[in-house]
């Protein structure tokens, strides 16, 4: 394809944000029927972040998206400073468009909006400076941040946005029980976002391609049984067990290694790659066991899998621009690598991404 003639979605900044407070797996042990051991063996996790009484999910969303804008704002002045005009297609560089960042869109996944209604990506662009954006969010879970970034880049692509931000926010802490030692052992709170521009699908950061399904049929295995209009309808107050959030663990273990593998797979096939050109796969951070049998499934050696669920646990639509910023900041990723995303979660849904990495300023996370 040759610069300009198709517009293509770049990722051009990237930033994650973790709340203050850190739950080691001897916490759990000391409340919980449960083991720093097994917690450790069965799941690779070794601590969760959660936050603080009063603090929701657009704090997290926010403070990522503003790390992700700083380090898109700093790779256009690096670009303006090589003189670089690269970014064919791309009518609103930073300066232009919507305020300063030229951001005119904002994507958040989440699972755990701040409030039933209305959707928090409005609250959240507000709070970022981006007031008059379209702003919605994506309910995918653990899948949520693939599903949005598909979504702003195929209006990128378009010509209905020009400049992105998609963020991947969840508190699962807000939602799980307090007494169920597995769900508590898995899940922690935090955010990943990027930035997107218009650009050539040849530069490194153009998105190649997604790959994205559901299967309604597993509703069940991930799921808030009560608070949505199924059960608000009935007259009945639900069961106290009902509020929080269950999970059919050892089938969704296995529909996540499966779904990952074949997404992947599908993805590759349709781009022309193969599983061992991989240089990183950064899969959905849910159960090192997981992340394993996937690299397995795609032929790759673990040090291909980016893998930060043992200082974060899983943090659901969080998870992949996370585990992105981790990534990018301690440089495991490198400009030129050939990337891929993926992703599963409660829907059932799952979906896969692809992109040569570019090179961004990433500040660590935590
Ligand atoms: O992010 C969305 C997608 N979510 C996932 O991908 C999660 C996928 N599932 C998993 O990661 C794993 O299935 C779990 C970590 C949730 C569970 O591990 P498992 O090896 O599949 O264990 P299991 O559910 O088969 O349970 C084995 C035993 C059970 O005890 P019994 O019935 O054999 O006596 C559980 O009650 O382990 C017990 N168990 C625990 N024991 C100590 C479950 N959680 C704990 C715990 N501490 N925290």
């Amino acid at each position: 394809m040759t610069a300009g003639t198709h517009r293509a979605a770049v990722l051009c900044g990237l930033g994650g944000a973790l709340p203050a407070t850190v739950v080691p797996n001897s916490a759990l042990a000391a409340e919980l029927d449960t083991t720093d051991e097994w917690i450790r063996t069965r799941t690779g996790i070794r601590q969760r972040y959660v936050i603080a009484p009063g603090e929701a999910t657009s704090d997290l969303a926010v403070a990522a998206g503003r790390r992700a804008l700083e380090s898109a704002r700093r790779a256009a002045a690096d670009d303006t400073a090589a003189g670089d005009n690269k970014v064919a297609g791309d009518d609103t560089a930073a300066g232009g468009g919507t305020g300063e960042t030229g951001v005119d869109l904002v994507v958040l996944a989440t699972s755990t909006p701040d409030r039933p209604c209305p959707a928090t990506a409005p609250a959240v662009a507000r709070r970022l400076g981006l007031t008059g954006v379209a702003a919605f969010d994506i309910g995918a879970v653990c899948t949520g941040f693939v599903y949005a970034l598909a979504t702003a880049a195929s209006m990128i692509t378009a010509g209905a946005a020009h400049r992105a931000l998609v963020i991947g926010a969840d508190t699962f802490s807000t939602i799980l029980d307090p007494a169920d030692r597995t769900t508590r052992a898995i899940f922690g709170d935090g955010a990943g976002a990027v930035v997107l521009r218009a650009g050539d699908p040849e530069e490194p950061g153009a998105l190649l391609g997604f790959d994205l399904g559901s299967d309604g049929a597993g509703e069940e295995l991930i799921t808030v049984p009560a608070g949505g209009s199924r059960q608000r309808s009935t007259a009945t107050p639900p069961p106290e067990r009902d509020r929080y959030f269950t999970m059919q663990g050892r089938a969704v273990f296995n529909e996540a290694v499966l779904s990952m593998s074949k997404s992947a797979e599908s993805l590759l096939d349709r781009i022309g790659w193969r599983g061992t050109d991989l240089d990183r796969v950064v899969a959905h951070q849910a159960n090192v066991r997981i992340l394993r049998a996937v690299g397995e499934q795609l032929g790759l050696p673990e040090d291909r899998l980016v893998i930060n669920l043992d200082r974060v646990g899983n943090t659901v639509a969080g998870s992949i621009p996370l585990a992105l910023a981790g990534a990018a900041a301690d440089g495991t990723l490198r400009p030129g690598d050939k990337v891929l995303l993926t992703g599963f979660g409660g829907g059932l849904t799952w979906g896969s991404a692809a992109l040569r990495w570019p090179a961004p300023h990433v500040e660590p996370v935590a």
